[in-house]
């Protein structure tokens, strides 16, 4: 029997029903559309899934839609503002931090997830702080680079 939800997410509240088995994931592409949630290994392995909850990051391939019931959701849509990419992504694209963008949408929300929580990061705390969600373009080392490029714009946040 499905199940209502209500939720924030990007800001905006939802009221929509869902089978007690249905994924986070599946819940935020399918029934919300909000497709930059990407689906990976759906094991918690790959961090494409990954999106905040009440401001941590969480791997929505391991939820399941009904235990977001009450809680604030940011998925990749909620980094951008008024038409303006946040610094995280700007710093993304000035670094060429992606190829084929399936693993952005993770690194784009733990990497801000850890810059608002410690924008002195340091390299070591940056490459561990990614360290769930794996990219397999990269390399990884544009990727340190263009959070470490953003950082001074969280300090002044
Ligand atoms: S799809 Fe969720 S961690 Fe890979
Ligand atoms: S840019 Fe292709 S998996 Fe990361």
């Amino acid at each position: 029997m499905k199940q209502l939800i209500q939720l924030r997410i990007n800001g905006q509240a939802y009221e929509e029903e869902a089978e007690p088995r249905m994924l986070l994931a599946f819940f935020l592409r399918e029934t919300i559309g909000l497709t930059g949630t990407h689906v990976g290994c759906v094991v918690g392995e790959c961090g494409a899934c990954s999106i905040l909850l009440d401001g941590r990051v969480v791997k929505s391939c391991l939820l399941f839609a009904v235990q977001a019931n009450g809680k604030e959701i940011t998925t990749v849509e909620g980094l951008a503002q008024d038409g303006e990419l946040s610094p995280i992504q700007e710093a993304f694209v000035k670094h060429y931090a992606l190829q084929c963008g399936y693993c952005t949408s993770g690194m784009l929300l733990a990497a801000h997830a850890l810059l608002t929580r410690n924008p002195d990061s340091s390299e070591e705390e940056i490459r561990r702080g990614l360290a769930g969600n794996l990219c397999m373009c990269t390399g990884y080392t544009q990727i340190v680079d263009a959070v470490k490029a953003a950082a001074g714009e969280y300090k002044k946040v």
